[in-house]
């Protein structure tokens, strides 16, 4: 038989999703890929109760219902002041996942490159692969995760350069990107002219004092930004697959098309039941980022009293532990024997690194307090484990 396809073989297995097999294996706590283990709020369920029972289930408009464009269009007038226009500036999407694959395939044509902050979180690997795009990798330097903004300003003015993946709160190294980070980028965003895309889904996860910006709200950037976005993570719905693309009309009439030839569109009766959560008020978003802080603190203060070394997280719902300690070279042989010995999943950081850093690990710590507390009690016997 005649070999399948090129692109297809150069995907790897997802990491994440193998350490959550080995944590089944070992019954392990898994504390490696990113879902909460809580309810979404009983508003939004309630109302896809009547939902099932009203309807619509038949197709929506191909870029989302208008009801669900109207509240989202009024939701980012609230918290960013933009004026998007529902019609022309929005498509929703099959999670952000789709956003973000649907805007690669509208911006880039094979062989155009796209800068990636390192650490990355893993999709937009097999994104520029499905878009033909090659990624330019610029570091996050860890603990702190910043960047140097000349090795930055050298990546974008490569040639061929069409567009930077701003992942802000940072899946996941949880770095917030301040408001002066966010202006060199956009600095060199139009002095270079590539193109913004942007993956906002933890926007409303953030750790005092620290602020989300949105970068299209900087001088000139509107126009150059596409955001990537979804309801996955702020209403605690990853299941439902509800995301969106906001962007000029030049730029949405594109992913109107690439999307509808890949997905048509995302699922009728949960666009009428989130319309719920997007018109929640302040208070809903006040009360998840008190909620969020409580569970890092639980999680994250654990992990002091344990003695173990990590980068403090300002945004999302992950912390990266430094494992230099321990003695291993090899970070997945780690999280392996850590499942297996310790009993707590977690994902090898170097699954996010381009560069060569094998002393991290990933938790995430979206879980109510039991399953954090047993982790805890599990970690906290780590040294006599681990220890080589
Ligand atoms: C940074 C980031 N972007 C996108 C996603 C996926 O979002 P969605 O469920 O909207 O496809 C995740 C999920 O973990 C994520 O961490």
């Amino acid at each position: 038989m005649k070999p399948l396809s090129d692109k297809s073989s150069s995907f790897t297995d997802s990491v994440i999703r193998r350490m959550t097999r080995v944590s089944i294996q070992y019954d392990a706590v898994n504390l490696s890929q990113g879902f909460p283990d809580f309810d979404p709020p009983k508003e939004i369920t309630d109302r896809l109760a009547e939902v099932a029972a009203t309807g619509p289930h038949q197709y929506a408009l191909t870029w989302g219902a208008k009801n669900f464009r109207d509240a989202l269009a009024k939701k980012y007038k609230h918290f960013s002041g933009m004026d998007i226009d529902p019609e022309s500036e929005i498509v929703v999407t099959c999670g952000s996942t789709e956003a973000m694959m649907a805007s690669m395939m509208s911006v880039c044509n094979p062989g155009d490159k796209v800068v990636i902050f390192s650490p990355f979180y893993e999709n937009y690997g097999a994104d520029t692969i499905l878009s033909g795009a090659q990624p330019v990798y610029v570091p996050l330097n860890p603990p702190e995760f910043t960047f140097d903004a000349d090795v930055l300003e050298a990546a974008i003015k490569q040639e061929g350069v069409k567009a930077l993946i701003l992942c802000n709160p940072s899946n996941p190294c949880g770095k917030v990107f301040t408001r002066d980070e966010l202006v060199i980028i956009a600095e060199l965003a139009k002095k270079y002219d590539i193109y913004v895309i942007t993956d906002e889904v933890y926007e409303h996860i953030l750790y005092k004092p620290n602020k989300h910006t949105y970068i299209s709200t900087l001088p000139g950037m509107r126009e150059r930004t596409i955001i990537c976005n979804s309801l996955s993570k702020t209403y605690s719905i990853t299941g439902w697959r509800l995301g969106y693309v906001i962007a000029s009309p030049v730029i949405v009439d594109r992913v109107k098309k690439v999307h509808d030839f890949l997905t048509v569109g995302a699922a009728a009766p949960l666009m009428e039941a989130a319309v719920t959560g997007l018109n929640f008020g302040d208070e809903y978003y006040e009360e998840l980022q008190r909620h969020y802080t409580h569970m890092k603190e639980v999680f994250t203060g654990g992990l002091k009293d344990i003695g173990l070394n990590f980068s403090d997280p300002q945004g999302a719902y992950y912390v990266m532990v430094d494992i230099s300690e321990f003695g291993y070279d090899d970070d997945v042989v780690f999280c392996e024997e850590l499942a297996r010995k310790v009993g707590v999943g977690a994902v090898p950081g170097s699954s996010f690194f381009k560069e060569d850093v094998h002393n991290y690990i990933r938790f995430h710590f979206a879980k109510q307090d039991e399953t954090l507390y047993k982790a805890l009690d599990r970690l906290s016997d780590i040294r006599t484990k681990m220890n080589r």
